[in-house]
């Protein structure tokens, strides 16, 4: 085996993908809630996609195409070998094990937060999950997860037989008061992160949220993912991706991020 090279890679869901990476040693130093930076070719740019699941000498992804380069990443097929893959980068989660935790997952963001759910499971927490698609072809991990945690919630936009319809907010106030939570974890589009954060202030509840401000180098040197807080100004590759949702402006993340694109994950409408 290369490294780098693609171990196995399938669709999931409707542009959906997940795919597992030889990578050597590196991949027993990865910690719940870390990230890593690949480039498929020498003439491609760097992206970040989080470390969902890892095993000793490889990381599994997933990821949604939505532009160039996770375009290129899902035609690979397996033995093909990626230029670079950087990681672990990023500060482990800051979730407490020890509260009442719900955590909830917007679009591939479910994805991100899979790994956190993971992270309890493997401490025996028990955690309540609520996962949101925009469209009933774009669900995935949902089986894995119902089998992990003794109540989950799946919400899918479009009118369908199998999960309530809506998005993730439709019943989250009910949910945070009937289980108690103490704790929200948050990962999907922005604008929905921003959404739980405003719920949990009102509730008096930790919100914790990670964040996907657009990144260049992921190692400190390009000030791409610049994040204003309450007491100043953090980069998400070194101090995240993880933060406190209460300590986040979300609305200079907004005009940053809209800079560069439309897309709903990073822009995003809630899900
Ligand atoms: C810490 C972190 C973890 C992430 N984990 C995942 C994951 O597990 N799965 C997943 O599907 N996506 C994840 N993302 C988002 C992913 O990096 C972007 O979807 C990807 O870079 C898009 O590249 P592209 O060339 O296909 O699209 P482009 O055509 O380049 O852009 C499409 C959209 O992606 C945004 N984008 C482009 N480059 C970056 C970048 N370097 N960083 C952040 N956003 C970018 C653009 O603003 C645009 O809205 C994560 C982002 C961050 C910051
Ligand atoms: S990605 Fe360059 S400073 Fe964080």
């Amino acid at each position: 085996m290369k490294l780098n090279q693609i171990i196995a890679i399938h669709a999931l869901a409707n542009s959906i993908f997940e795919a597992e990476i030889y990578v050597g040693e590196w991949a027993q130093n990865v910690q719940a809630g870390q990230f890593l930076m690949v480039r498929v070719h020498a003439q491609g740019e760097r992206f970040p996609l989080t470390i969902v699941a890892t095993t000793h000498t490889s990381v599994t992804l997933v990821f949604r195409v939505i532009g160039q380069s996770t375009r290129i990443l899902s035609e690979s097929v397996q033995g093909d070998v990626l230029y670079e893959v950087l990681g672990p980068l990023g500060k482990p989660t800051i979730v407490d094990l020890n509260k009442k935790t719900c955590i909830i997952g917007g679009g591939v963001g479910n994805a991100i937060s899979f790994a956190i759910l993971k992270h309890f499971n493997h401490h025996n927490q028990d955690v309540i999950y609520v996962g949101g698609f925009k469209k009933l072809n774009e669900v995935f991990y949902a089986s894995a997860i119902e089998t992990m945690v003794t109540s989950s919630y799946f919400y899918v936009e479009e009118g369908n037989d199998q999960y309530l319809v809506g998005n993730v907010l439709k019943d989250l106030k009910t949910i945070i008061e009937s289980h108690n939570i103490a704790q929200v974890y948050c990962a999907g589009p922005l604008l929905m992160m921003a959404a739980v954060t405003e719920y949990c202030k009102d509730l008096n509840v930790d919100v914790i949220v990670s964040l996907n401000p657009i990144m260049v180098d992921g190692i400190g040197m390009c000030g791409g993912c610049r994040v204003e807080l309450t007491d100043g100004v953090a980069f998400a590759c070194l101090d995240g991706p993880e933060f406190f949702g209460h300590d986040v402006n979300f609305e200079s993340l907004r005009q940053r991020n809209l800079m560069y694109d439309d897309d709903d994950y990073v822009k995003g409408e809630p899900t």
